[in-house]
């Protein structure tokens, strides 16, 4: 099949695009490289030995849009174009809605318009909120976001349930993604942050690698077995599979499914500390800090649904996951710039 990918130089759109290739699929990437570098997706090249057709622009731009699907044949669209910054979202509420919900918006209305009604959406376990059940099953109710970035996902969802409901014909795959971390084990791609990360993992390769002083645990008092909050890393190479997975039920008639994409299995922070230092025999410093607003004590998956209707599972264990995000970072310590 030919797969449009939207956002296809991001962090995961990347290593997806090298999965699809390997699995004889050919891709067509849009991406405004906002948050990534085109040199992502000559690495997708030189992994798979295949062309990747690129145009650089927006999903805002309905004339780019209709042009890629008159010049190629599409047969499905896997969409991860959208910004995902956390914090950013919560003072730039407006630009999260245009993008991200603005952007899927005229996305579909082109797609609708070539006639390609074949969709899996990069959502995620953000929009269970503080979950109600723990380990997390599809069936438990979505939440109340703590922040803009997550509304996005919870509405786009929304939107594009909507959009099933009133075109039968349509086959939409929302998958939530719990927390993805790792890189190509090749050590050619990964995670590729600007400024000081957010998030945990880049944060502690950053550490690792004395770009940062040491490592701050938000909270060490939550009720979960070490006081620091528990959550379910997948390995990015698991999740680009598990669009593989999702594309071949697309292929099938999937009609409206949803599925989470994580491992089944909760880590602490403190977790993955020891067992970063276990899998790189690097001392990673830490001290504990206020918590931060907005986390949830605990968040995992259930993730037999994939495993029973995909036959997709998560094969990386956490100690490979430590491991190829510290080899991504240590062969290129700024990541795509070097
Ligand atoms: P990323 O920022 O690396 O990739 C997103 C890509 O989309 C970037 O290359 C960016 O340049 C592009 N983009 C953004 N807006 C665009 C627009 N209007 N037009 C064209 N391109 C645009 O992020 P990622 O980590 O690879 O995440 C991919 C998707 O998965 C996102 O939708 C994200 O919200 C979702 N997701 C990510 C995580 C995570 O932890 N990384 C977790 C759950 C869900
Ligand atoms: C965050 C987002 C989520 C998003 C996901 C992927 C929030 C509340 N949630 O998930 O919507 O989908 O990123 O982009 O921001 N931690 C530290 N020190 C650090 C960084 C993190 O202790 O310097 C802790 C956090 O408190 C958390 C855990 O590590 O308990 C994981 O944090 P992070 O990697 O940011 O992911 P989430 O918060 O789970």
């Amino acid at each position: 099949m030919t797969i449009l990918v939207t956002g296809g130089a991001g962090f995961i759109g990347s290593h997806t695009c090298v999965e699809l290739m390997n699995a004889g699929h050919d891709v067509v990437v849009i991406d405004n490289l906002c948050n990534s570098s085109e040199k992502s997706l000559k690495r997708v090249e030189k992994i798979t030995g295949k062309k990747v057709v690129f145009y650089k622009g927006d999903i805002l731009d309905s004339d780019l849009l209709s042009k890629i699907f008159k010049e190629n044949k599409i047969d499905c669209v896997i969409h991860f174009a959208g910004l995902k910054a956390v914090g950013e979202s919560v003072h730039l509420p407006v630009e999260y809605y245009d993008n991200n919900i603005g952007g899927t918006i005229n996305l579909v209305k082109e797609m609708r318009r070539a006639d390609v009604k074949n969709i899996i959406f990069s959502s995620s376990a953000t929009v269970y909120g503080n979950p109600k059940e723990i380990p997390i099953t599809e069936n438990c109710p979505k939440g109340t976001c703590t922040n803009p970035y997550g509304w996005t996902k919870w509405m786009i969802e929304q939107i594009l349930t909507d959009v099933y409901t009133a075109d039968n014909d349509w086959n939409v795959v929302l998958l939530r993604y719990f927390n993805p971390i790792g890189a190509h084990p090749s050590g050619l791609m990964g995670e590729n942050p600007s400024g000081i990360p957010n998030n945990l993992m880049p944060y502690i390769t950053q550490v690792a690698i004395g770009k940062l002083d040491h490592l701050n645990i938000f909270g060490n008092d939550y009720d979960t077995p070490d006081g620091t909050c528990v959550r379910d890393y997948i390995h990015v190479m698991d999740l680009a599979s598990g669009h593989v997975a999702a594309l071949k039920k697309v292929e099938k008639g999937s009609g409206l499914s949803i599925y989470n994409l994580g491992t089944g299995k909760g880590y602490s922070v403190l977790d993955i500390v020891n067992n970063f230092e276990k899998a790189t025999g690097i001392k990673i410093p830490y001290e504990f800090a206020p918590r931060r607003e907005g986390d949830v004590p605990q968040c995992y998956s259930d993730a037999s649904k994939a495993k029973a209707e995909l036959g997709w599972v998560a094969k990386y264990d956490i100690l490979e996951m430590c491991r190829d995000s510290w080899n991504w970072q240590k062969t290129n310590p700024d990541g795509y710039e070097n």
